[in-house]
């Protein structure tokens, strides 16, 4: 299928650096914010990127839990492909997409695993049918058939009857401790606008305008 005539030009907004928050968690939290206020579908999901240890790259859809001054935060089983990329190599990446507001947001960072104190907080609030299923799903291995997992889902519920459910070990949840975040605003004629935010060797935020 040739795609070449599917294009449209990015004509929303610009960014000039004025408008740019000296914190980048701030600036993050003002898009998200409009994000969730334009109505986009599943505004908290991001493409998160991790390699192994000899580089080999995969990516996947998560959900952003939570964002505050430390990091971005995401949950996930400790023994799927993902968590095991992770421990072998903790860099990562994640790209929010927010295209109707003609957006991304590029980040690049370390990923390491919150406490179990917070894990089970957050996994309390999860609905019961996602934490049995936390339970059920040996996350990233090859299985027989969804039999065998539905199956496994109504004997946990036989077995717990209505009692809590705790959380499973194997369980929890990453942050992504931010050293580079981009800002980037589709404009015309593909001279898009892209604003980032990386450490310098003090540890102070930089704020820089990148080529399209
Ligand atoms: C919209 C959406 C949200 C998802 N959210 C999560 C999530 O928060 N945590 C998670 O482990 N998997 C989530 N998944 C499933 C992952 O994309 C992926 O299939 C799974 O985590 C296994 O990835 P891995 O084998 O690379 O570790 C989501 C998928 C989609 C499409």
């Amino acid at each position: 299928m040739d795609l070449s005539d599917l294009r449209r030009e990015y004509t929303q907004a610009g960014l000039r650096r004025a408008d740019m928050h000296a914190d980048p968690m701030r600036q993050f939290e003002l898009w998200f914010q409009q994000a969730c206020d334009a109505g986009l579908g599943d505004p908290s999901a991001f493409s998160l990127a991790t390699a192994s240890a000899t580089g080999e790259p995969t990516v996947r859809t998560v959900l952003l839990k939570l964002f505050d001054r430390r990091g971005f935060v995401f949950f996930t089983n400790y023994a799927s492909k993902k968590a095991q990329q992770i421990a072998e190599n903790p860099k990562v990446a994640m790209l929010c997409h927010w295209l109707p507001l003609e957006r991304q947001v590029k980040i690049t960072g370390v990923a390491e695993k919150i406490s179990t104190i917070e894990s089970i907080k957050y996994f309390a609030t999860r609905p019961r049918g996602s934490q049995l299923g936390a339970w059920i799903s040996p996350q990233s291995s090859v299985i027989s058939s969804r039999r065998l997992l539905e199956g496994k889902l109504r004997q946990a519920m036989e077995k717990l009857a209505g009692g809590e459910v705790p959380m499973p070990e194997q369980w929890g949840g990453y942050r992504i401790i931010p050293n580079s975040l981009e800002f980037w605003q589709g404009r015309e004629n593909r001279l898009h606008d892209r604003l980032r935010y990386r450490r310098d060797d003090r540890g102070d935020w930089v704020l820089e305008r990148l080529a399209p």
